[in-house]
């Protein structure tokens, strides 16, 4: 018998706290339906206290999602539990997630509390949540260095009062496999009640050892994995989900448990989180970076050419490579393209949406005769933005031309009002955001401008990230056009659009 192994995905929370990963709730929904359709088992949507902004993602992630159960955050606090509870009641399945921290460091310099009392906090919270929903996760924040007798209490205590998911987080990736996975079997051994909850880890990736961690604990007993698309995560990541499942199945020989991921649907989330928090995926990435599958040597490209497993353990289109489908064509029509978007997990909130996406497409077809999926995304992060639109690109022109600097003209509307704007630059991407810059004076600053081609081939829809920085804010923006510089303006514009929407402060970041 295999045990199933639970994924829990905190793209949507924890990932959001890696600096300039913010997200909006409309972008939030579109990753929550992918994950759902990847059959992911639990969501964590948010942390629904944090904001309004928050709260609202929150709800509309329950409200969105039908097959994968929606979780909210909670500190040990009952108007958290409250908030969270509030924010998920329209879900078909959900759960409340609940922390507080157990170790010496935690508990005396950041809670200012005694050990007895954050038990009696625990419980209080565990308990609150069981008002609201039976199925309760709490998580003894940096248990990776906590004292094991103390974890093994708090642990007893929470289940006793109702928790049926433990998840043991080493919130510092502090931890080395061998002691995290004995960790984990000590506790299953030690607490008395262990059998009535399901065990989880949470690992972050601070000495690089997330994945590592997580499946030492899977074989001593986790049966719940906490992770994320991309190992996007606070500081530096959290467990990646790719890489975590990948490996429970392609060493199904090794691990007594299995997940039931829809595994092609992987390099999809990792595009769809990586175009959306404008965080790239580096090439050699383990499963989802563009050189994962690709051989260069003679001899590896031989050797597979005669039998694909000499040099490959696992089947590039097993996690959703090589899907490139031509879709749709010049040809096709409204109810073919809304039907597609549909199977994508894109509905449109109104006609008028429907409409101007595929009037962009339709002009997209023209200039590029295949159109893949791939295209469709980048074309519907392009277009539904979001963002109340004060600033938008309407005409651009650029000059680049060997001996000379290149130079950009552009007409840019802000709140209705057409301003146009010229500038020289290094290149003719430096020069359209200096041209933008004489009419937004933003005074932010450029951390990240990157571009990815969507689809291969030089007619690919290039989708350009920019990430801007305003008085220690980081936001991200994204555009996407066959035209590279054109997208870059768009980004450019997008970053500066977010700007202007308040700031979400995070409880975790911001006590
Ligand atoms: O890293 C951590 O400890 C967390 C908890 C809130 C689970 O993110
Ligand atoms: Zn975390």
């Amino acid at each position: 018998m295999t045990d199933k192994l639970f994924i829990f995905d905190t793209t949507l929370r924890d990932g959001e706290q890696s600096p300039g990963a913010s997200m909006t709730k409309e972008e939030k929904v579109r990753i929550a339906k992918a994950l759902e359709k990847m059959k992911v088992d639990i969501i964590e949507a948010g942390f629904a206290i944090a904001s309004q902004g928050d709260f609202e993602a929150v709800q509309a992630i329950a409200r969105a999602v039908k097959d994968s159960t929606v979780c909210s955050l909670s500190r040990a606090l009952e108007k958290d539990i409250d908030r969270a509870a509030e924010a998920l009641k329209e879900a078909n399945s959900f759960r409340i997630h609940t922390f507080l921290a157990t170790s010496p460091v935690h508990m005396e310099m950041k809670l200012r509390m005694t050990p007895d009392q954050v038990v009696e906090q625990a419980v209080k919270a565990v308990k609150h949540a069981r008002n609201y929903t039976d199925n309760v996760e709490f998580s003894p924040e940096d248990a990776g260095r906590s004292e094991v007798d103390f974890l093994c209490r708090v642990v007893e205590a929470v289940i006793d009062a109702g928790a049926t998911t433990i998840n043991i987080p080493d919130t510092v990736g502090y931890n080395l496999p061998e002691y995290f996975g004995k960790l984990i079997a000590t506790l299953r051994e030690r607490v008395p009640n262990s059998d009535k909850a399901v065990f989880s880890v949470h690992c972050h990736n601070d000495l690089g050892l997330a994945v590592a961690n997580s499946l030492a604990a899977v074989m001593n007993g986790a049966r719940q994995v906490e992770c994320t698309i991309n190992g996007l995560g606070e500081r530096a990541g959290n467990a990646s989900l790719e890489e975590v499942v990948m490996a429970v199945r392609t060493r199904s020989d090794i691990f007594p448990c299995a997940t039931t991921l829809d595994t092609t649907q992987i390099v999809h989330c990792s595009r769809l989180v990586s175009s959306i928090t404008g965080f790239p995926v580096q090439p050699n990435k383990a499963i989802v970076g563009a050189n994962a599958f690709a051989h260069e040597s003679g001899i590896h490209q031989d050797g597979v050419l005669k039998h694909r497993q000499t040099y490959e353990i696992m089947r590039a289109e097993d996690v959703g490579w090589h899907t490139n489908r031509i879709v749709l064509g010049k040809l096709s029509g409204r109810n073919a393209f809304r039907e597609h978007l549909k199977h994508l997990g894109i509905e449109f909130a109104s006609e008028e949406e429907l409409n101007e996406v595929f009037s962009r497409f339709k002009d997209l077809a023209d200039k590029k005769s295949e159109i893949y999926d791939e295209d469709l995304q980048a074309l519907v992060s392009d277009v539904l933005s979001y963002e109340p639109e004060h600033y938008k690109l309407i005409s651009l022109k650029v000059c680049s031309e060997t001996g000379e600097r290149p130079h950009a003209q552009l007409t840019i509307s802000l709140d209705g009002k057409e301003y146009p704007a010229d500038a020289e630059g290094c290149g003719p991407v430096d020069a359209t955001f200096k041209a933008i810059e004489t009419v937004a004076n933003s005074q932010t600053r450029l951390l990240v401008y990157s571009v990815n081609n969507v689809t291969n081939g030089t007619d690919s829809q290039a989708e350009v990230g920019v990430r801007l920085e305003k008085g220690g804010r980081v936001i991200n923006g994204q555009g996407a056009d066959t035209d590279i510089v054109i997208a870059s303006g768009k980004a450019y514009l997008n970053a500066l659009n977010k700007l202007v929407a308040p700031e979400r402060k995070h409880p975790q970041v911001t006590p």
